[in-house]
């Protein structure tokens, strides 16, 4: 069966996170769709959550990580997008709620404020930790419904 992927993208605050962090990824039986950037030249966060938001529309990818250096506006530009819902995470029992009361399709860290092993220990829970559906499912439909008002 193949792996399912995690789309990962950020600007150049995020980018030596992501690359800690696509490294994990075969580990945590995960494969990467990495969309840039890759260095540490100064890009628009804006482009990078647009890219990944559209990577999930498309079904290119399951779920997604996006990094900036605070992990704030690219979270802001990523939400924009109705089918995203993407946490802000700066600890681990952020990284577990954010899958089980909201359903979170985006992992948000900044490159900048959260250490290394922190943000490893993030991602994995956001991996592997399942929506615990019932009544926060009803919550997260009523956040789709936002943008038809
Ligand atoms: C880039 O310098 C920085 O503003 C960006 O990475 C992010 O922190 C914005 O929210």
């Amino acid at each position: 069966m193949p792996l399912p992927i995690l789309a990962l993208a950020s600007d150049h605050g995020g980018f030596e996170m992501k690359a800690l962090l696509a490294a994990d990824l075969p580990l945590l039986g995960w494969a990467a769709l990495d969309l840039g950037t890759s260095g540490p030249g100064s890009v628009d966060y804006p482009d990078f959550a647009l890219a990944l938001a559209q990577a999930l529309k498309e079904g290119r990818a399951e779920r997604g990580l996006l990094v900036c250096g605070t992990g704030i506006g690219i979270s802001i530009a990523a939400n924009r997008h109705a089918h995203i819902r993407a946490a802000l995470v700066h600890d681990a029992f952020g990284a577990r709620m954010c899958r089980e009361h909201n359903d979170a399709n985006v992992l948000v860290l900044g490159g900048r404020t959260t250490g290394p092993e922190i943000a490893r220990d993030c991602l994995r829970l956001f991996l592997e930790t399942p929506f615990e559906g019932g009544r926060h499912a009803r919550r997260v439909a009523m956040l789709g419904d936002l943008g038809e008002k």
